[in-house]
């Protein structure tokens, strides 16, 4: 089993996840900035606001998931209120010690995102940030310095509010320029420094409003915020290429695996319907460069209507995506009998599967179903996979002697990554693979930090409390091992 040489290892973070630093060097507030810390037994997090009447309230949701403020509402922080995304892992502070440690690693590559509200925090109008721009800059010049290839991914959730203020968000054809200027602006001033982009992560996260009860009104909003950014992010590989033609541009989709539960022709369909909804059409449109044939039949069933220019069109053909990055943790079943229990996940439930072990967060396990989701993609697009997110949220502890003993992490990450190397035995493409929160970060639906992914260990916990030290885990040593030997040492 043989990787390409030039195979990717890594790990991937995000801005609002990891950084911190929340009201530093001109960055302006973004949704998640409002939520709380939540707990992993809560339903999810809450979104704290103020209503017109001027009594406070919240709304749930997660990270990705949050809906608008109501009408008249208006964002507030609350002193009794434990914001753990202000913080974070405070890698806006800590990015040189961080990539030290990457480099230590061995990686050939990382992930981040770049924060919208640190570029422009008050879009097109209130003006270019000078120093979120450098800030970005002195993190590209860093990894290139330790010989690491970041992937850099411009929009994960965190415009600022501003734009919601505003614009009323994304259903406002408004934003494609305003992410065009931003996308503009990283394309240019890191021309030197990074040529592997994603346009959106998980972009087809924005589907999932369709499990939840919603109105007409809530689909058409919902259908056309992804329109936009779908000819966003079109416009923005067409550009990218304008600027450099060395850019490589992909995509990024949030892997949802899937069984029937049963042999029931009823719920083999279920299942494959439910591909086509929530991955195949995002997939379809930014690969193959136009919505699939079963849109139409989406649309009809949620009652919208979308208005698709010429333009779009022509844009959509011409600015598909290069590459195929994905995040995969777990795999559910999915079943029309009604008498099956449900399992959890971040953003997708299912029924749960009794050959498969759960996570302490109720996530079942299936590094097989690893090798099925990338065979299923893979000869759907034909084109290279980035796996950008794996991994496994765990509670750590530290021993006196300051070491971690990690060995479920390593048994995750290791049966994956098993499945990886057969995969690539059998035909898939892959151009890499990074670990998701290599360092250990806020969670997106529980707003923990407890939950820890990381290879290193941070000093912080769900009260705030800690002082940011980073420690190596025993994954840290085993994962370096790994890249080493490009995938040959996994024990
Ligand atoms: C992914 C998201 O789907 O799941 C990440 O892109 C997120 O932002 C990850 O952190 C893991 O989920 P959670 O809820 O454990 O943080």
């Amino acid at each position: 089993m043989v990787l390409k040489k030039d195979f990717l290892w890594g790990t991937s973070i995000s801005a609002a996840q990891a950084e911190g630093g929340w009201n530093e060097g001109g960055r302006a507030p973004v949704q998640v900035d409002y939520a709380d810390s939540g707990n992993a037994s809560s339903s999810g997090r809450r979104l704290l606001f103020r209503k017109a009447d001027g009594t406070r309230d919240f709304v749930p949701g997660a990270y990705a998931m949050f809906p608008h403020l109501p009408e008249g509402g208006t964002y507030e922080l609350f002193d009794d209120v434990y914001y753990a995304n202000h913080n974070a892992s405070d890698f806006y502070h800590h990015y040189k010690e961080d990539i030290a440690l990457m480099a230590e690693m061995g990686f050939s590559t990382f992930n981040t995102t770049i924060s919208w509200a640190r570029i422009y925090p008050r879009g097109i109008e209130g003006g270019l940030n000078q120093e979120g721009v450098e800030f970005y800059r002195s993190i590209f010049t860093e990894l290139r310095d330790h010989g690491i290839d970041p992937v850099i991914t411009l929009y994960k959730y965190d415009e600022p509010v501003y734009f919601e203020q505003t614009y009323g968000g994304w259903s406002n054809r408004a934003m494609i320029d305003e992410f065009l200027a931003f996308a503009k602006v990283c394309f240019t001033e890191y021309k030197d420094l990074v040529n592997k982009w994603m346009t959106f992560n998980e972009i087809n996260v924005l589907l999932l409003f369709r499990n939840l009860p919603h109105d007409r009104k809530i689909a058409q909003e919902k259908f056309e915020e992804l329109h936009n950014q779908i000819v966003a992010a079109a416009r923005a590989v067409k550009l990218a290429h304008e600027i450099n033609p060395e850019n490589r541009v992909g995509t990024m989709l949030c892997g949802q695996c899937s069984y029937p539960f049963t042999p029931d022709p009823e719920d083999v369909m279920f299942t494959y319907k439910e591909f086509q909804d929530l991955f195949a059409y995002c997939g379809d449109a930014m690969i193959r460069g136009s919505y699939p044939s079963f849109a139409q039949r989406l649309w009809d069933e949620e009652g919208v209507h979308l208005e698709i220019t010429e333009q779009d069109r022509k844009d959509m053909k011409e600015g598909t995506s290069e590459f195929l990055g994905f995040s995969y943790y777990m795999s559910s079943c999915r079943t029309t009998h009604k008498d099956a229990s449900v399992v959890s996940g971040n953003v997708f439930t299912g029924v749960e599967n009794p050959y498969l072990e759960k996570s302490e967060w109720g996530w079942q396990i299936d590094p097989v179903g690893f090798r099925y989701f990338m065979h299923l993609i893979y000869d759907r697009y034909n084109i290279p996979l980035l796996v950008i997110e794996n991994g496994l949220g765990a509670k750590d502890r530290v021993e006196e002697d300051g070491s971690i003993h990690d060995s479920y992490r390593i048994n995750y990450l290791r049966e994956h990554i098993r499945q990886l190397l057969q995969a690539a035995d059998e035909g898939v493409d892959l151009m890499g693979y990074t670990t998701w929160g290599g360092i250990d970060l806020v969670s997106a639906s529980t707003g923990q930090i407890e939950k820890r992914y990381g290879l290193i260990y941070v000093d912080m916990n769900d009260k705030g409390e800690g002082t940011f030290e980073r420690k190596r885990k025993d994954s840290f040593f085993w994962y370096k091992k790994v890249i080493k030997s490009n995938g040959k040492e996994l024990d």
